[in-house]
């Protein structure tokens, strides 16, 4: 049997709440099967911060790096809570995770499925990828406040942006349009962020040379928020900075049914570190508790793990189910755990 150890961080508000259900599928999709997850849970989160003024320890980021993949639910509490602001709780748990664990990739398909009611009324065929940076950009940390409180004050975040990074990040791009329908979309803002736009362009071009078949499109973030309402179909792969891609992918999850949809994988291709799998959604504190959350982006993220860790006839059942789910939900709201119940039968062997 092979064994694989997963690292498991619930999180905070709805976190524990998906996490159960994905889980369970997981239990599923498994059962009878001669792989084993061995999963450790580790509490992580706004809770732990406020019960013991931990964010994420040495020992605990040394621990998690010991695994050979990451499920997490959500971390953060309700936005702006004054309780939390020295924990930095996003930053100092989610982006730490991101970083020393070198997920340059940040992977988030974004799927329409027929039966699905969205918010547009011709959205055509919607099925695309957004490959976000994920370890540089305006998220690094590079900044500052001078004259702080004051009238004065100084707040700068500079945006980091390295040849090595962005090449690394595009070539898995290309690679990912080629096994799809070789269509590429640069999303940046290159006429107002002219030297990291001419650093992603030059990249995009150079690498692009070596893709020749890939037919290569650029839109300016503004525009792509529109072409993504009115013309979402002309999409494939989407290859973009770490906050455009974090923007643009709310957005994504918004026209494909809802956020309670969209899963993401943080991914480092290399394998030099575990990767990790968590929905695109927060831990939602304002429906935490009431069991109403949707738990399929949570499930979805263990179909992108499976895929990732190779195990693609699992990967695949569970993606079925997941549609076979959605095909069969009618008007009747239910709750996350007979939603995530229903999917791990469909995923059962
Ligand atoms: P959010 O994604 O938590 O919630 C936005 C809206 O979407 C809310 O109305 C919420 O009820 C709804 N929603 C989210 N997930 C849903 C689901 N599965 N089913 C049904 N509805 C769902 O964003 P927010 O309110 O801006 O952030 C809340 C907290 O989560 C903050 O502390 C934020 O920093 C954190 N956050 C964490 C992550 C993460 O851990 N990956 C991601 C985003 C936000
Ligand atoms: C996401 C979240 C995170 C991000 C936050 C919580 C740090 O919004 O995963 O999309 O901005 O990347
Ligand atoms: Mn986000």
């Amino acid at each position: 049997a092979r064994a694989i150890r997963l690292a498991v961080i619930p999180g905070d508000g709805i976190g524990p709440e998906v996490i159960a259900e994905a889980v369970k599928v997981l239990d599923s999709v498994t059962a009878g099967s001669d792989v084993a997850f061995e999963k450790t849970t580790f509490s992580l989160g706004a809770d732990r911060y406020l019960a013991t003024g931990d964010v994420l320890t040495d020992d605990d980021l040394a621990a998690i790096a010991a695994h050979d993949a990451i499920l997490l639910g959500a971390v953060g509490g309700v936005p702006n809570d004054p309780r939390l602001k020295d924990a930095n709780i996003e930053r100092g748990l989610l982006l730490r995770l991101r970083f020393a664990l070198d997920h340059y990739v940040n992977l988030r398909p974004s799927k329409l499925y027929p039966t699905v009611p969205g918010p547009l009324t011709a959205p055509g065929e919607v099925d695309f990828v957004v490959v976000r940076e994920g370890t540089e950009g305006a998220y690094v940390g590079n900044g500052g406040v001078l004259r702080p409180g004051t009238p004065h004050e100084i707040a700068n975040e500079l945006g980091v942006n390295t040849a090595f990074g962005v090449e690394r990040v595009v070539r898995y791009a290309f690679e990912l349009a080629e096994r799809r329908s070789k269509r590429l979309t640069l999303v940046h803002k290159t006429n107002v962020l002219v030297n990291a736009g001419k650093l992603w362009n030059r990249i995009v071009t150079e690498v692009g040379a070596e893709h020749s078949d890939v037919v290569v499109d650029y839109m300016h973030i503004d525009a792509a928020t529109i072409h993504m309402v009115t013309s979402p179909d002309r999409f494939d792969v989407i290859v973009t900075d770490n906050l455009f891609g974090d923007i643009l992918t709310d957005l994504a999850g918004a026209i494909t049914g809802g956020i309670g949809l969209a899963a993401s994988g943080n991914i480092n291709p290399d394998g030099a570190f575990p990767s990790m799998f968590e929905p695109v959604h927060g831990s939602a504190p304002d429906i935490a508790g009431t069991g109403t959350a949707d738990p399929t982006a949570a499930i979805g993220s263990i179909a992108l793990m499976l895929d990732h860790l190779g195990l693609r006839a699992e990967a695949e059942r569970v993606t079925r189910a997941i549609e076979q789910d959605i095909a069969d939900r009618g008007d009747a709201s239910r709750s996350t755990a007979q939603i995530g119940d229903a999917i791990a039968a469909l995923a059962r062997a």
